[in-house]
């Protein structure tokens, strides 16, 4: 069962004077196996990335480099993380809406995902999530 709700994750880090070294173990620094790893880069100021929900996967957001901001809803409020650190990564859950904006100049968006790249997992319509999702939390 993965996990249901967005949460924060602090990567170990070896801090050496050569440099720091952070560490994703899928299945122990993170709740699933990983599957694929993508990452977003020359983003142009003003740009917005994701705008659409995951019906079964499971991803890891780090800002590698430089900052943005994530937002997270969840069918019923949005909740928005500032990315800004190498170490720390959010999680999503399935079923969460995502919109990744306010990039900085040179910023470097990394995902870790739990599955392969398969289109019908996404939902991109905004009415069919609130129907997927509302769907979901109906009694
Ligand atoms: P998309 O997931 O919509 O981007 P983002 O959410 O980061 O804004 O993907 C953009 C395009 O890239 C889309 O045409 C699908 C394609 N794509 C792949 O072919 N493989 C992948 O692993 C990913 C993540 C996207």
């Amino acid at each position: 069962m993965p996990y249901q709700q967005p949460s924060l994750v602090r990567l170990p880090v070896m801090e050496e004077p050569r440099g720091d070294l952070a560490i994703i173990e899928g299945g122990v620094h993170i709740p699933f196996a990983i599957g694929r790893v993508y990452y977003i880069y020359k983003i142009p100021g003003g740009a917005a990335r994701g705008g659409h929900a995951h019906r079964t996967l499971q991803q890891l957001v780090v800002a590698l480099a430089g900052s943005f901001d994530v937002h997270i809803d969840n069918g019923t409020s949005t909740v928005t993380y500032h990315l800004d650190r190498a170490h720390t990564g959010l999680l999503i859950p399935p079923m969460h809406w995502r919109t990744l904006d306010s990039f900085t100049e040179g910023s470097v968006c990394l995902v870790v995902a739990s599955d392969g790249y398969d289109e019908a997992d996404y939902i991109r319509d905004p009415d069919e999530f609130s129907r997927e999702a509302g769907g979901r939390t109906a009694p």
